[in-house]
């Protein structure tokens, strides 16, 4: 087809399988260790939290799982997603490069959440369990779980960051519609949530936080697991279905990527985006570059520092390596709250060592300004997390605009920003601040992070 603005595939052509890449790296990923004993932990150390299909597939060495029935029954509500080329907005920006985005925000939830929502719903349901916890920082993976929980009849209870949860009520009414009960985090209702107010009443809450406080609760109770909606291998691996349908949207159109940009808060969508690519261009098929797009107020891949940390802040979970800026660090209150956490996932930041990927950091008011360029041109109001790519992709159409290169652009528009209209607000108000990298609170927070030996 000559010059589509969108490319769709068939039902039929939604993925049946979810990409691992581990066994393709040229180096395994470090192991997760045992807080305590700093040895690796093994399947019975995460049985609390996690039902045995999703241990499984965090440590899998098979190159493909299979996607069971009833989750592709469901992924069917909106899958395949569409891949748009963003026309309209090159010529605004009159630019020689082609941008496309993959569109995400055809979920029920608004955003690439559901994509492992619904698997974990699904496992822990067959194995089970009754209710599943989580921590939500943009109120899309809380609403996405809350989604999921109801297709198979679950409980589900959510941390929304406070930032977050003052502004977005609209989201905590749509998980309430859903079924979901909703706190505020810091809450008065976990031990975790406590001793953070009992420090700082106004805590703005962060997603290392209310992730103490959804873990707190699902260990204490054994019909409780608890849920993440990022960062971990089987989250990557579940996002892995957006990168697939990418591939074979380009080859149908007869085009390929130079260079992918995902936003990044723990990794997922940039992951299951960037995955199925990076595959091909391991195997030496295909060379584009692979860009991480966070913000500067929260950059835990341009300045973090790469070693084992908790994954929460009271040093609930078990140490991972990744890049940190140290769990107990609170950064601020930006608008980008699903991009407020302290550290990548480890298989990125283990990608990103191998120097596989590259990272770079934009500030909240150019993402912002490449948001209402995108609306206003392309029709979709972004949520605040993807505009970090969007500002990231129009850099890139403007360098290509100064050489003259018709480089094809890949982004990620991994969800809408229909619930988050008060930040728009405010940047139309020119009232949004930009915050810059807050050395000081990280250098206090590294203080923190445990020294294992020899990692
Ligand atoms: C729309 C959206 N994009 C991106 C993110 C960041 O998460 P990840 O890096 O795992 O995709 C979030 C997290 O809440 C989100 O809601």
């Amino acid at each position: 087809m000559a010059d589509p603005t969108k490319v769709m595939l068939d039902e039929a052509e939604i993925p049946t399988q979810w990409y691992n890449i581990i066994p393709d790296l040229p180096e395994p990923p470090p192991p997760v260790l045992h807080p305590g004993t700093h040895q690796p932990v093994g399947p019975d150390d995460l049985a609390p939290l996690f039902p045995m299909q999703l241990i499984g597939q965090e440590v899998s060495q098979d190159s493909y799982v299979d996607i069971p029935g009833e989750v592709l029954d469901i992924y069917r509500m909106w899958r395949p997603s569409p891949l748009y080329r963003a026309r309209r907005l090159e010529r605004l920006l009159d630019t020689p490069a082609r941008i496309y985005y993959k569109y995400e925000g055809v979920s029920p939830a608004g955003s690439h959440k559901p994509n492992t929502s619904v698997p974990q719903a699904f496992y822990n349901a067959q194995e089970g369990v009754k209710k599943l916890t989580t921590e939500t920082g943009a109120g899309q993976w809380g609403s996405a779980l809350a989604f999921a929980c109801a297709q198979f009849g679950l409980e589900c209870e959510v941390w929304q960051v406070r930032a977050s949860y003052d502004q977005k009520p609209d989201r905590k009414t749509m998980m309430a519609v859903w079924g979901a009960t909703v706190h505020p985090s810091p809450s008065d209702v976990t031990e975790a949530g406590r001793k953070i107010l009992a420090e700082d009443p106004d805590s703005p809450g962060s997603l290392g936080i209310a992730i103490s406080e959804a873990v707190e609760v699902a260990a204490q109770d054994p019909d409780t697991k608890y849920s993440l909606g990022s960062v971990l291998n089987h989250v990557l691996l579940h996002q892995t279905v957006i990168g697939e349908e990418a591939l074979l949207q380009f080859r149908k159109i007869g085009e390929m990527p130079d260079l992918l940009v995902g936003c990044t808060g723990g990794g997922s969508n940039f992951s299951g985006l960037s995955f199925p690519f990076l595959r091909e261009k391991l195997a030496g098929k295909i060379d584009p570059t692979i860009r991480c797009v966070e913000p500067a107020a929260c950059p835990s891949l341009t300045k973090g520092e790469y070693r084992y940390d908790f994954g929460d802040t009271i040093g609930m979970t078990p140490l991972v390596k990744m890049h940190t800026l140290g769990h107990d660090f609170v950064p601020d209150p930006i608008h980008a709250g699903g991009l407020r956490y302290h550290g990548m996932a480890p298989l990125v930041s283990h990608i990103y060592e191998l120097g596989l990927v590259e990272a770079e950091a934009i500030h909240q008011n150019e993402c912002f300004d490449a948001a209402v360029k995108f609306a206003r041109t392309e029709g979709i109001v972004p949520a605040p997390e993807p505009t970090h790519a969007i500002a990231a992709a129009i850099r890139e159409a403007n360098r290509c605009k100064e050489s003259g290169e018709e480089k094809v652009i890949l982004t990620a528009l991994c969800g809408h920003g229909h619930f988050d209209l008060k930040s728009y607000e405010i940047y139309l108000a020119g009232e949004l601040v930009d915050y810059d990298y807050p050395e000081d609170k990280v250098a206090a927070a590294m203080e923190q992070v445990p020294v294992v030996a020899g990692a």
